[in-house]
């Protein structure tokens, strides 16, 4: 039998309309546009601020936009994994909301919890099982909520969370494009650093929770900002060596959207140029698992067949990891 590879043929997306941006943080916390632009590269993020709307509605825009545009009817679909951190519910699961408002009858759907590396480990199980040829048509979609865990009088973390989701369709083909390599790790030793640390079966919600603002994001920026740099360049530089990807048949590095001052990083390891990165923080902030399908999703147009390109994130946990994806079309 030849051998099935796993290629993205095609992106949706979808961000919300509210745009918060610096200048309307600066007046809700101590903070300012020069601060978050310097350190960070964030000018604005995008919030979900409909009462009612979870994740979910993000995930369903996304997915709806991706069937659209594959021209992929609902029930030709195999399986749905979400990739987030922010699920509508703790049960049941997001996607099993989205299959049933899109009417995705004949999929299995799981939500994958990696926090930022969501999208590259559900898009790793997702090209297995298309290389195994038991599936044809898998959805993989990163959705983030980050506004609903986000305390915005801390100004050490509002600045840096906004929401989003963007989706693909992964499909077999013999042809040599696709999923080629990936190198993915959870350590466990990030749970000081970057967590929210109630809510969840250790630490129910109490009053005493809610009144000591656990159920929001905590996180130890410059610790976790050290072990993103590291893992994320450490994986990629090995993904790209043995995969014999260089500065000059690399089309683009498409890095987790956390800080430029991370992305920049990563890329001087890698010695590639800026025009080689894809960056959209400056527009949407760290959607988390959402951030690496936004940017496919922005950039699609100018991505062509055969190009080269090396995906990298680093979440809590700390999970993290680098694949290389040989792009499969061209968009009309
Ligand atoms: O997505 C997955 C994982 N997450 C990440 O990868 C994020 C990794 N961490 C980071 O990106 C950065 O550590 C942050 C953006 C979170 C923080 O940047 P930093 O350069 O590490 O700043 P810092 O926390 O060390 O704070 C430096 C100074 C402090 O003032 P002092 O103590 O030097 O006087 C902070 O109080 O900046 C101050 N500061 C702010 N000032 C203005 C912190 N937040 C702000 C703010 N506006 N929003």
């Amino acid at each position: 039998m030849e051998q099935l590879n796993a290629i993205i043929t095609g992106v949706g997306g979808y961000v919300p309309e509210y745009v918060l941006n610096n200048e309307e943080l600066s007046r809700m916390v101590d903070t300012n546009d020069e601060w978050i632009m310097a350190r960070v590269g964030i000018k604005e993020r995008r919030i979900l601020n409909e009462e009612g709307l979870g994740t979910s509605y993000l995930a369903r825009k996304a997915v709806r936009q991706l069937l659209t545009k594959t021209g992929t009817d609902p029930l030709e679909v195999d399986a749905l994994i979400i990739a987030t951190t922010t699920p509508d519910y703790h049960f049941p699961s997001t996607s099993s909301i989205v299959v049933g408002k899109l009417g995705l009858h004949n999929a299995f759907a799981l939500d994958m919890q990696a926090a930022c590396c969501g999208f590259l480990f559900s898009m790793d199980q997702a090209a297995s099982m298309v290389q195994s040829g038991r599936y044809k048509k898998v959805i993989v979609c990163g959705a983030e909520k980050m506004s609903s865990m986000v305390d915005y009088n801390d100004r050490s973390t509002c600045p840096l969370f906004g929401d989003g989701a963007a989706a693909v369709l992964v499909e077999p083909t013999t042809e040599d494009l696709g999923w080629k390599d990936s190198i993915l790790r959870t350590d466990g030793k990030g749970l000081p650093f970057l967590c929210m640390h109630a809510g969840g079966s250790a630490c129910p919600p109490s009053h005493y929770t809610v009144d000591h603002r656990m159920h929001y994001i905590h996180q130890e920026g410059k610790t976790v900002f050290k072990y993103a740099v590291t893992n994320m360049s450490d994986l990629s530089a090995q993904v790209a060596q043995r995969n014999g990807l260089t500065k000059e048949n690399l089309a683009y590095i498409v890095p987790h959207q956390a800080n430029i001052r991370i992305i920049e990083a990563v890329a001087a390891r890698l010695d590639m140029p800026k025009e080689k990165i894809l960056v959209n923080i400056e527009r949407y902030g760290n959607t988390s698992g959402a951030s690496i399908p936004l940017a496919l999703w922005d950039y699609e147009r100018m991505l062509k067949k055969g190009d080269n390109l090396l995906l990298t994130a680093f979440g809590a946990g700390f999970t993290y990891g680098a694949a290389y994806l040989k792009w499969a079309y061209d968009t009309k």
